[in-house]
């Protein structure tokens, strides 16, 4: 017997940290520029600050990203707001700060964009990032018929959301199966109540897409960057594919 599929309200195209890129990841000016290409929803990489600010940073580290040393989540928001967010990219971005979730949040609500939030959480904190992250976002959306969805690598961060905000969709990420067939991931995914399975582009096929929607899962891919892996999936039947590629891909398709 299979379950229904759940709504899938967002695109089908997802830009990868903003259009992460050709302007610094998760900065205001990535999500800006993905915006410019006619982006509409966009994947982000969300961790707690020391004094519990949601902020926007892929690294657990501070040095490729920013001006700053050591690890992200063991400083105030108040010196994480002072780093240089962007000069690691080009002149052109210097001084660009790192944003909180809420800042990115609110721009997306006032522009009708959607937002894929990864739960990134510092080691060790998992289930408290992915409470601060649930509670927030609840807040934030509480109005709108779409939330945002909410997704990680860790299942103790799903737990912390699903405790927090239950009814925000969240989705499982897997980068490698350790069984090979996918079939612990789709179990898992079910049995912390995801609605998506998002798994690196390459362990899709045909069969696992079948499995997954018959299991009620929405299947989405990370990061085909070239038109023959996203049109693969395209193939397959997957829902939603994440990309850096903003320039090469039409987010309309
Ligand atoms: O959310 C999909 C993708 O972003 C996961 O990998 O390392 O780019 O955060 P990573
Ligand atoms: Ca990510």
């Amino acid at each position: 017997m299979s379950t229904a599929l759940p709504p899938w309200p967002y695109p089908r195209w997802i830009a990868h940290r903003g259009a992460g890129k050709l302007a610094p990841e998760n900065t205001m000016a990535a999500f800006r520029l993905g915006a410019q290409y006619g982006w509409r929803m966009f994947e982000t990489d969300a961790k707690l600050s020391s004094d519990g600010v949601v902020f926007l940073m892929h690294d657990s580290h501070l040095e490729r990203t920013t001006n700053g040393h050591g690890v992200a989540g063991d400083l105030p928001w108040g010196q994480l707001a002072q780093l240089d967010a962007g000069g690691w990219h080009s002149r052109q971005y210097a001084g660009e700060p790192l944003p909180t979730l809420e800042n990115v949040a609110r721009w997306c609500l006032a522009n009708h964009y959607h937002l894929n939030i990864e739960i990134k959480p510092t080691p060790g904190t998992a289930l408290e990032t992915g409470r601060a992250v649930a509670q927030l976002a609840a807040r934030l959306w509480q109005s709108q018929a779409v939330a945002p969805l909410l997704s990680s690598f860790q299942p103790e961060a799903l737990q912390g959301a699903r405790k927090a905000a239950p009814q925000l969709p969240r989705a499982l990420l897997v980068d490698a199966f350790a069984d090979g067939s996918g079939d612990a991931a789709l179990a898992q995914a079910a049995s912390l109540g995801c609605c998506a399975l998002v798994l690196n582009h390459a362990l899709w096929n045909a069969a696992l897409v079948t499995r997954a929607h018959a299991a009620g899962l929405r299947c989405v891919s990370y990061t085909p960057n070239d038109e023959w892996a996203a049109q693969r999936l395209i193939d397959l039947g997957t829902d939603a594919v994440i990309t850096d590629r903003v320039e090469l891909f039409s987010p309309a398709a």
